[in-house]
Formats: structure tokens, C-alpha cells, sequence
């Protein structure tokens, strides 16, 4: 069955009160809908550790520093809803604009350091949209236990900082990234990808698999990276971003990996931005 589609906060507290005098734990699942196995995977860890889910999708204008990114942001409500029902969550909350922000909004959550690199630079303004959502996501959830993909590891971190600094009673939870048989991470924005941009995408993930084994033999980055970004080139990519190599606690870079580490990738393909992440 279904879950109940709610689009007022009002609407969503009454239920929230309802399951909290009941003595229920509560999961949120914050998304932006377009949703694949990945943000299915993070249903189902919500659903096993909570009593009730509440999944969220809002298309949020904030943390798009690209407006065409934002117009071609995928919208598949009807889709995304029928994809859920399986899985018993209990609302789905689809909030109307004005919801989130309403006539005069002024106010922005800005997070320092582990937003400072990467996404965070080449995408000016992207985590506060992200830290300022969540931030108000996470208060009107009301949820104790918050379900994020390591697909998005720096906004995992970025979101998880956010909760702590502002004390916000809630877990952040980070899962695995769920990819595709050739590795690629799953994406809404793998969907604008030809049939012949996913079979180059697919390259990925081998490379920084490789790139990943050899510097957790304890190889120097810089060479070891200039190589992997030319065969990403290589393999058909227009452009790589960044490919760094970052402590996986505070994202400072790292000459190499001595201690936990992950790499990070950003790079286009057929007009397409593509992130991922592996550890070291
Ligand atoms: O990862 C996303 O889909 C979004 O950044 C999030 C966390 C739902 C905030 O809008």
C-alpha cells in the first residue's frame, strides 16, 4: 500500500506527536526524489532500525549554484511514490515550497571546514542549501535517526557537523553506495546519461579502484592521480574536476594515505556532473 502523501507541516507534526506519545522511534529519509536503489537501500536500513520512516523529497532550489541543473533536475513524484509502496514507509512528505521557505525567509546554515573543499568549491553556495534544508528537514521531522549514502560522503559529513553544532537530537547514519554492475555509483543525474555516456561512466569506478590499491600500498598521491585523471580522459570523460585524496574524517588532503582515507572524483560526461567516492 501506498504511504499517505503529505505536503503541510502541520499534517506531518499531528502524526509525529501521534508516534512519539506511542513511544516510537522515527527515521527520515531526506531526498530529492527521483529515487533508485540507492535511496532504497537507505529505506531499508531506516525501516530496520526505526519504528516509523518518513521519507522527504524537495527539489531544493537553494543548493543548485547551476540553474540549469536545477531545470533539469529530474521530478517523477507519481514514480517515486509507486517505488516506496514495497517498502511500508509511512509518510512521504512532499512539502510545498512555502513550507520550507516561507514568504521572507532570511536565515542560512553555513557550515565551515568539511564544506570548505571539493563540492564545496566548485559549487559556491551548494552546502549551505544542503545544511540550511537538512537543518530544517531534521526539525520538522522531529526524526531521532537520519539515513544518508556515502555516495555523498562530504555532505554526509557536512550534514552530520551541522546536527552536532547545532544540537539537533538526531543519529546521521551514513550507508554504503549502491552501484551499478560496472560500478558506477547510482544517481538521479545517471539518468541523463546515453546509452554510450553509462557504458563510459562505468570506467570509473575501475580506475579509482586501482588508483585506491595502490595508494593503500603507500604510494605518493600526485603522480598516481595525474595518471588516473588522464585514463578517466582517456576512457571518454570531457573533463575531471578534481580527483583528491582526502583524510575520510576531515577532508584535509592528504600526500598519501596514512591514514583512513578516501579518494573523491568529480568529473562531466555529456554535459553531466559525476561524483564519487571510495575509501582507501
Ligand atoms: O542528497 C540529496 O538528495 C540532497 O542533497 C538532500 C540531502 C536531500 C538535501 O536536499
Amino acid at each position: 500500500m501506498s504511504a499517505p502523501i503529505l505536503r503541510r507541516l502541520a499534517e506531518l507534526r499531528a502524526k509525529h506527536r501521534d508516534w512519539i506519545r506511542a513511544g516510537e522511534r522515527v527515521a527520515v529519509v531526506p531526498t530529492m526524489g527521483a529515487l533508485h536503489a540507492g535511496h532504497l537501500s537507505l529505506v531499508e536500513a531506516a525501516k530496520l532500525a526505526c519504528d516509523r520512516v518518513i521519507v522527504t523529497i524537495f527539489v531544493n532550489p537553494k543548493q543548485f549554484n547551476n540553474p540549469e541543473d536545477l531545470a533539469n533536475y529530474p521530478r517523477t513524484e507519481h514514480e517515486d511514490a509507486i517505488k516506496l509502496a514495497p517498502y511500508g514507509v509511512d509518510v512521504i512528505y512532499v512539502p510545498d515550497p512555502d513550507q520550507i521557505y516561507p514568504e521572507g525567509f532570511a536565515s542560512t546554515v553555513s557550515v565551515a571546514g568539511v564544506a570548505d573543499q571539493m563540492e564545496g568549491a566548485c559549487r559556491p553556495g551548494h552546502f549551505d542549501g544542503v545544511a540550511t534544508v537538512v537543518a530544517k528537514l531534521f526539525l520538522q521531522t522531529g526524526a531521532q535517526q537520519a539515513f544518508f549514502g556515502e555516495k555523498d560522503y562530504q555532505q554526509l559529513l557536512v550534514v552530520r557537523r551541522m546536527a552536532r553544532d547545532l544540537d539537533i537530537p538526531i543519529e546521521v547514519i551514513g550507508c554504503p553506495t549502491v552501484r551499478e554492475t560496472s560500478g558506477l555509483a547510482m544517481s538521479s543525474r545517471n539518468m541523463r546519461l546515453s546509452a554510450t555516456g553509462l557504458e563510459t561512466a562505468g570506467a570509473l569506478h575501475p580506475i579509482l579502484t586501482e588508483l585506491a590499491t595502490r595508494l593503500a600500498g603507500g604510494d605518493i598521491f600526485v603522480p598516481l592521480g595525474k595518471a588516473a585523471e588522464a585514463a578517466i580522459l582517456a576512457a571518454g570523460f570531457d573533463e575531471v574536476e578534481y580527483l583528491s585524496l582526502c583524510c575520510a574524517e576531515d577532508l584535509t588532503a592528504l600526500p598519501r594515505a596514512d591514514r583512513p582515507a578516501r579518494l573523491f572524483v568529480a568529473a562531466w560526461l555529456e554535459g553531466v556532473r559525476l561524483i564519487d567516492n571510495i575509501a582507501v
